[in-house]
């Protein structure tokens, strides 16, 4: 009894010894950069028993005072800490250090954020992928990870009605935290977990008024992209009535686990590190990940390095390619060892139509759904934000621009940027105004995105939006009428590429294409949290169990749920496997036969846009052969990558180094695409490929199209390939040759299938003359 007062005594002592030398330190504190530090496993003295101690004493050697933040067991053999600069340089001189990878911030790939944001995948789209997958108990052994904002437990699409027993490898945990405990999982979310503290370290204790230290999702992406790659089936579900039926994740029987990683400030690397590893150990087969950064060395990005460990324990990585399009290369997450996504629209659209006192009317988008009949009734005048803001260059009705004395009682034609388009309806609404148009501009074109608005807002096209201002400029007593049309189904075409999906070329490697396949990411409705309306602004009061969003954010989970069904399907697929299976059997034109649309150029997409094409999850169920690869393919991408021993090291964790003797070559990394960069024009190129057979026995013939010019002689050899036996590889390779008249700058596309009359294996090719 005395023995404790007198540890609870000394314990109080030392904090508030603590707590004084904390305050004295603040000033240095605020140099510190978090860095996530991998040391070299075989080096470790023979001294430290322990690799922890090991760790601790080189750390302890340049600072007194830094502490782990986390140590990590497989994504990175080593800890992450906070240092000095010259703490940071100190250390990286000592023995053992591979590498200190200084902290990086992530983004969640939606477009909800000010620049992008897009439309949808129709529940009848969802409907037809459901209808005929096979239904088996074996997708119930498949566990998704997602790296999210976390989850909201009570949700209906996490009903474990008639699961059975959670998979015993399984070592998952359901952590504890502020409104979280263990009994908010159950047998469909089998695990959640939290990190936290690499955040803390750089944006300060969370606010747990706002935001809970547990596993639980406030913010409501988590909620979206985990119930869209596995939310169980929920009836009667919609949006305050739209996009009404059947919401379903696109794996009901597999079970989730969810890593929070990102807060309302952003997600850090050293968090994300954790969670991977964690992941890995918890023992996922999926790893779902709709978030992102700017692009850099594999080795420097602790996601890509997060993936290589992750798939070198068998897991596939499922990840979103960015919201940064249209432009091209402006596109993240493009490691070779990880199945990039990008998005299209499904068949589903919320149109709103504006009238004009011209008597022209013109067709947007949205999901505001209060229909006023004023609204609907009653031209009301309109103004261009360009003449009633405080600042003549300013027509993106950005917070607190717009003077209320000209905005009173109007409709306000506001340009697309800037500010998000939630926050310029607030603005309108601020200033006195009753409606909203938000126009595009040349970035976005002719994209429409549908938002929950909280004023009578809409949102148009390019075209539209230059003719409505024109109409204002060209008179003094501009009016329209705004009405909204609900949901309308079989929109067409569909899908057509989202502006503001991500492109290739691929910066970092130009021989790999990317992003590898798109799925639905426009308007997809799924599951939200409870504790923050669809726009996720302070102002907005209401709540719905389901929000419609758009982003490559929300096509990344469709291919994870996909991508689990097919490891049910076929448990010994590797995670390469899976993907050729996915992007092989992709489509890339419509029922008619006409190319699938880009929407930013309004002309048929390339494989720069789309990768494969479109995911069709019943032909990937079946796909005849596949390219595979493992971890030592992605070693040897790495050695053609002319990446050092050291730098090799961080992403492998064992002492690989490339043979000297040998060539090593990107062309020859068995990847189910080709990107084929010319560096002048009439040079050729040879890539070879290996094919497995995983079902179809016979022989398979190559044959070539070509998506517009013929630039480029393309010869394969062997034409034909004859399997005989289930797993049997067979070997091809493939020469280009440029014609040497092609300008500089050129890209062109063609597609490569091979098929035995029914399966057909096609890879896309993209050609550029850089
Ligand atoms: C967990 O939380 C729920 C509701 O928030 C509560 O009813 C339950 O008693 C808690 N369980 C444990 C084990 O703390
Ligand atoms: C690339 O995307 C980032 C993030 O969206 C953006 O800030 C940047 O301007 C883009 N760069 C180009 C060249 O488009
Ligand atoms: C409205 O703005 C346009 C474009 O900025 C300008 O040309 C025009 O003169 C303005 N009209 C009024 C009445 O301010
Ligand atoms: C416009 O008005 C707001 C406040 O009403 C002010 O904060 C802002 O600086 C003004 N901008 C200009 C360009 O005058
Ligand atoms: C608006 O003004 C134009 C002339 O500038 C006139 O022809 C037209 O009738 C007016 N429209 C309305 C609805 O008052
Ligand atoms: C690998 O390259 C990095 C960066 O240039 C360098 O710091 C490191 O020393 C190199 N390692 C080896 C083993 O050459
Ligand atoms: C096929 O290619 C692989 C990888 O390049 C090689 O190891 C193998 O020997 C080749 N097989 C044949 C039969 O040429
Ligand atoms: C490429 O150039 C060589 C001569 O340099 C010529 O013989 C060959 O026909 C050219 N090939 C093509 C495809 O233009």
């Amino acid at each position: 009894m005395k023995m404790q007062k007198f540890k609870f005594l000394h314990t109080l002592l030392l904090l508030i010894f603590y707590a004084k030398h904390t305050i004295a330190e603040n000033n240095i504190e605020q140099s510190k950069k978090t860095y996530i530090v991998h040391m070299e496993k075989s080096t470790m003295p023979a001294s430290f028993n322990d690799h922890h101690n090991w760790f601790e004493s080189s750390l302890q050697s340049v600072s007194e005072s830094a502490e782990m933040l986390y140590t990590y067991k497989h994504v990175v053999h080593g800890f992450s800490t906070r240092l000095t600069n010259q703490e940071a340089e100190a250390l990286s001189k000592q023995p053992g250090i591979l590498s200190l990878i200084p902290e990086r911030k992530y983004e969640l790939h939606t477009t909800r954020t000010p620049y992008f944001l897009g439309l949808d995948l129709t529940l009848a789209s969802l409907d037809r992928f459901s209808t005929h997958l096979p239904a088996s108990v074996a997708e119930s052994e498949v566990i998704i990870g997602v790296l999210d904002s976390g989850i909201w437990p009570e949700h209906e699409s996490l009903d474990d009605t008639g699961f059975g027993p959670i998979p015993s490898r399984w070592k998952g945990e359901c952590e504890s935290g502020k409104n979280f405990n263990s009994s908010h999982c159950n047998r469909k979310l089998i695990g959640a977990r939290f990190f936290h503290k690499g955040h803390e370290q750089v944006s300060g204790p969370i606010n747990e008024e706002k935001e809970s230290k547990s596993p639980r999702d406030e913010e409501g992406h988590g909620t979206h992209t985990l119930t869209t790659a596995a939310g169980s089936i929920v009836s009667g579900a919609s949006f305050f009535g739209l996009a009404p039926g059947t919401a379903r994740g696109m794996s009901t029987q597999a079970r989730v686990a969810s890593y929070k990683v990102c807060w309302k400030r952003g997600c850090y690397s050293s968090d994300i590190a954790a969670a991977i590893d964690k992941a890995i150990e918890d023992g996922v087969d999926i790893l779902s990940m709709s978030l992102g950064s700017k692009l850099d060395e594999y080795y420097q990005d602790l996601i890509a390095i997060g993936a290589f460990r992750a798939t070198s324990h068998g897991i596939l990585v499922s990840i979103s390619a960015g919201n940064s399009g249209p432009f091209p290369g402006n596109i993240s997450n493009v490691a070779a060892w990880m199945t990039t996504v990008g998005a299209g629209t499904i068949d589903r659209d919320f149109p709103a139509y504006v009238s004009l006192g011209n008597g022209m009317t013109y067709t947007g988008s949205s999901l505001y759904m209060e229909v006023s009949s004023k609204l609907l009734d009653t031209p009301l005048p309109l103004v261009y934000a360009g003449n009633v803001s405080n600042s003549t260059l300013e027509n993106r009705c950005e917070t607190n621009t717009l003077i209320p004395s000209r905005v009173s009682g109007k409709i306000v034609l506001c340009k697309r940027g800037g500010s998000g388009r939630f926050k310029k309806g607030l603005e309108v609404k601020r200033a006195g105004g009753i409606g909203m148009l938000v126009g595009n501009g040349e970035e976005h074109g002719e994209e429409l995105v549908a938002d929950a608005h909280l004023v009578p807002a809409a949102l148009l096209g390019k075209k539209a939006s230059d003719a409505i201002r024109d109409y204002i400029l060209s008179c003094s007593n501009a009016t329209a009428t705004l009405s909204f049309g609900g949901t309308q189904l079989q929109v067409q075409p569909s899908p057509v590429v989202a502006a503001f999906s991500s492109r290739g070329p691929n910066p970092l490697s130009p021989k790999i294409l990317k992003p590898d396949l798109i799925g639905p990411g426009v308007n997809i409705l799924a599951g939200w949290t409870g504790a923050s309306g669809p726009t996720g602004l302070e102002e907005d009061s209401r709540r719905t169990t389901f929000n419609i969003m758009s982003g490559t954010s929300m096509s990344c989970p469709h291919i994870s749920g996909l991508a689990a069904i097919l490891k049910a399907a076929h448990p010994e697929w590797s995670p390469a496997a899976i993907r050729s299976a996915l992007m092989t059997t992709s489509y890339t034109t419509y029922t008619n036969g006409y190319p699938i649309m880009d929407i930013a150029t309004q002309q048929p997409a390339t494989p720069f846009d789309f990768g494969a094409g479109h995911v069709d999850p019943l032909l990937a169920l079946d796909p005849g052969l596949i390219y595979d690869a493992d971890i030592h393919d992605y070693l040897n991408f790495l050695c053609a990558s002319n990446y050092n021993s050291s730098q090799i090291k961080v992403l492998a964790r064992t002492d690989f180094t490339c043979v000297p003797s040998m060539t090593y070559r990107v062309e020859d990394l068995n990847y189910p695409s080709f990107a084929v960069p010319f560096e002048t024009p009439n040079n050729s190129v040879q890539y070879s490929r290996t094919l497995t057979n995983v079902g179809a026995l016979g022989t398979y013939k190559a044959s070539v199209s070509f998506q517009s010019d013929t630039l480029v002689e393309i010869v394969v050899e062997p034409e034909t390939l004859t399997f005989t036996e289930l797993f049997e590889k067979k070997n091809y390779t493939v020469t280009f040759t440029s014609s040497n008249s092609v300008a500089l700058g050129t890209n062109s596309f063609a597609y490569l299938k091979w098929s035995d009359g029914q399966h057909k294996v096609v890879s896309p090719i993209a050609f550029s003359w850089i």
